[in-house]
């Protein structure tokens, strides 16, 4: 090959292959597909119509029972009964964090009306604006009461007040009454119980572990 047809080769090569990227005019055909399974799914996407569901629905509604992950056993109680109240509880035990937790959560959602001090006084009361006085959790009325009796209260409303069920969840409630409890326990109200209390196991393993150790050096 001399010089000259060398050259030649190299343009035409450049022109033939600018040719095959441009065709001239907008390309809408994808052209020859291989693997048409791959490029238009078999299976129903999300919003498309079903034909095997009557309500043509592709997304199907998690059965009855569902319990979403993180969340808890539904706690069965029913509105109304009173009786069950007073007797029903938690065995949830909250380490520090958790009451922390309690205590943010009662302050946005319950110390508008039971005042941050839990006396009752909250700024909406206090206002004049609720004509209800919310309860008093500092008062010997509210001290003792069961613990599953204030849940239901949170879980349902109590006549003026409504129902906190959709803004807490189980966990979050029982993080609020604890918090509630704990406070009342300051106050003259029952022995708290629904703290963690400090693991000291931890300690003994460690010692147990020093001492294995110790035996082993001899
Ligand atoms: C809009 C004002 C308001 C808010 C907000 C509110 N409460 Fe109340 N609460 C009341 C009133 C009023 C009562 C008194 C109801 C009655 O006995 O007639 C009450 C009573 C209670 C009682 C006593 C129930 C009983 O059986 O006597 C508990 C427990 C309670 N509230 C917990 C909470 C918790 C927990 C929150 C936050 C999640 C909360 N409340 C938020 C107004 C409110």
């Amino acid at each position: 090959m001399n010089k000259r047809t060398s050259i030649v080769v190299v343009i035409l090569a450049i022109a033939l292959g600018m040719a095959a990227c441009n065709s001239g005019a907008m390309r809408r055909n994808p052209g020859k597909i291989y693997a048409p399974d791959m490029t238009y799914s078999r299976a129903y996407d999300a919003y498309t119509s079903n034909p095997n569901f009557e309500d043509s629905q592709t997304s199907r509604l998690p059965v009855e029972g569902t319990i979403a992950m993180g969340h808890m056993f539904p706690d069965h109680l029913k509105e109304g009964d009173t009786v069950v109240y007073k007797t029903f509880t938690t065995s949830l035990r909250f380490n520090d964090d958790e009451m922390a937790e309690g205590k943010r959560l009662f302050n946005i959602y319950c110390a508008i009306c039971h005042g941050s001090n839990l006396d009752g006084q909250g700024p909406l009361y206090t206002s004049g604006k609720f004509a209800a006085m919310p309860a008093n959790f500092k008062d010997g009325k509210y001290l003792h009461m069961p613990i599953g009796q204030m849940y239901a209260a949170a879980k349902y409303g109590k006549n003026m007040m409504g129902s906190y069920a959709s803004q807490l969840d189980q966990k979050q409630r029982w993080m609020v009454l604890a918090y509630i409890k704990k406070i009342q326990s300051e106050n003259g109200g029952d022995a708290f119980i629904y703290g963690t209390t400090p693991v000291a196991p931890i300690a003994a393993a460690t010692d147990t572990t020093k001492k294995a150790e110790e035996k082993k050096k001899g």
